[in-house]
């Protein structure tokens, strides 16, 4: 087989569009001769129900022998009073300390039948293809000292603090380029060098890394303020922009939003390579479970059908295979159909399993 894969559906619309993605991996079997071990179980709040936590160690363990974990999404109302520490986000979170997953992809495509569902001109995202490298575990999210602070006067302040060492940048650094190098070979990083310290060393030691390392990838840099204002002006002037925990929680949101609906979205998270140059990885969908049109077979399921063509290009080696799987996607579209999320005048409105279904019968054309 090609390698390992844990599937974890988790609650809500996750166990729905997980059954799409099945298909896919059928089709891949079945049509292309390409078989993963496979194992499925349970996370968050069906993991709840079943062993009184949200991810097991046993699951935990597989998790951690797989070349790649698949998750749909956690949570949902049922689940919504217990205390933090057995809440379904806990797996989730557990999921990526143990794992070490350090950069969060989040790619920004327009696919050319939904460029008139964007808020922007048709112009500007036809043909969009960029990627956001996030550093996703230091920063201010998670800097020391923090707290609220009662002061002598009784006034309070909150304190938070950026802190970044020079191996959490390159590592990242290394993320980017190393990504860069499978598309464009070119690398946008960004920062705040003009105000912040841990601005100029993100600076330095993404400079760092790409000579040393990676020459060949063009490497420019942008402050993130004005890489916000790029990205709603001319977006598709990036390939791969790279930054840190804060500026890219934001900045990514906002490319997502270029191209339109949540269930369009997919993820991967990242962690360090080993001798082989393999690295831990987890694929999920931007979007949560979704509880106000869970179980009624309404939810897209095309965000976790992209975020598994992610794991095949990033984790299995299968580029050509996941751009097979975007181009059936991007065919199903032109061809008309639509789930609610992304429904436009004149086009056909499909449930999940008709989407995933033609989904499938397109990678048979191609
Ligand atoms: P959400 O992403 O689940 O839903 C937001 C809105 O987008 C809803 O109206 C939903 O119907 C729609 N939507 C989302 N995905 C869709 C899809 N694939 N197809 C069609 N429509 C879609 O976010 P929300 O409502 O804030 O959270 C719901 C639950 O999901 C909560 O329990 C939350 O904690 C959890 N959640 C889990 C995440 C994860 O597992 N990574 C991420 C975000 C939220
Ligand atoms: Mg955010």
């Amino acid at each position: 087989t090609k390698g390992k894969l844990l599937i974890l559906p988790g609650d809500g619309i996750g166990i729905e569009v997980m059954r799409e993605v099945r298909r896919v991996i059928d089709w891949l079997s079945k049509k292309r001769g390409i078989d993963f071990a496979i194992e499925e179980a349970l996370v968050g709040g069906s993991s709840i129900d079943a062993y009184g936590k949200p991810i097991t160690d046993e699951t935990m363990k597989i998790a951690l022998e797989a070349d790649a974990v698949l998750l749909g999404a956690v949570g949902g109302p049922k689940w919504d009073n217990l205390p933090f520490e057995v809440k379904p986000e806990r797996g989730l979170l557990r999921l990526r300390k143990d794992l070490g997953l350090f950069a969060n992809l989040r790619p920004a495509m327009c696919f050319d039948a939904l460029v008139e569902a964007s808020t922007l001109k048709p112009d500007v995202v036809r043909g969009l293809d960029i990627m956001i490298v996030r550093e996703l575990t230091g920063g201010v999210y998670f800097g020391t000292p923090r707290g609220i602070e009662t002061l002598p006067d009784g006034s309070r302040r909150g304190v938070n603090t950026q802190v970044y060492t020079t191996e959490e940048i390159r590592r990242v650094a290394r993320v980017a380029f190393d990504i860069a190098t499978k598309r464009n070979n070119k690398v946008t990083s960004s920062e705040k060098a003009n105000v912040m310290e841990s601005g100029i060393l993100w600076r330095e030691e993404v400079t760092h890394i790409h000579d040393t390392e990676f020459p060949k990838v063009e490497l420019s840099h942008m402050y993130a303020d004005n890489c916000a204002m790029q990205l709603v002006r001319n977006p598709k002037q990036f390939d791969v922009i790279v930054t840190d925990n804060l500026f890219g929680d934001i900045l990514s949101d906002c490319a997502a939003m270029l191209t339109g609906s949540l269930g369009m979205l997919p993820s991967a998270s990242l962690g360090a390579a080993d001798a082989n140059g393999k690295r831990k990885a987890m694929y999920e969908p931007v979007h949560g479970s979704a509880p106000d049109i869970a179980g009624k077979d309404l939810a897209n399921p095309i965000a976790t059908i992209l975020s598994f063509a992610m794991a095949l290009r990033y984790s299995f080696d299968l580029g050509e295979e996941a751009a097979l799987i975007e181009k059936a996607v991007e065919n199903v579209l032109a061809g008309g159909l639509r789930t609610g999320d992304i429904m436009q005048p004149g086009m056909a409105k499909v449930s999940t399993g008709v989407m995933g279904e033609s989904i499938v019968r397109a990678l048979d054309k191609l």
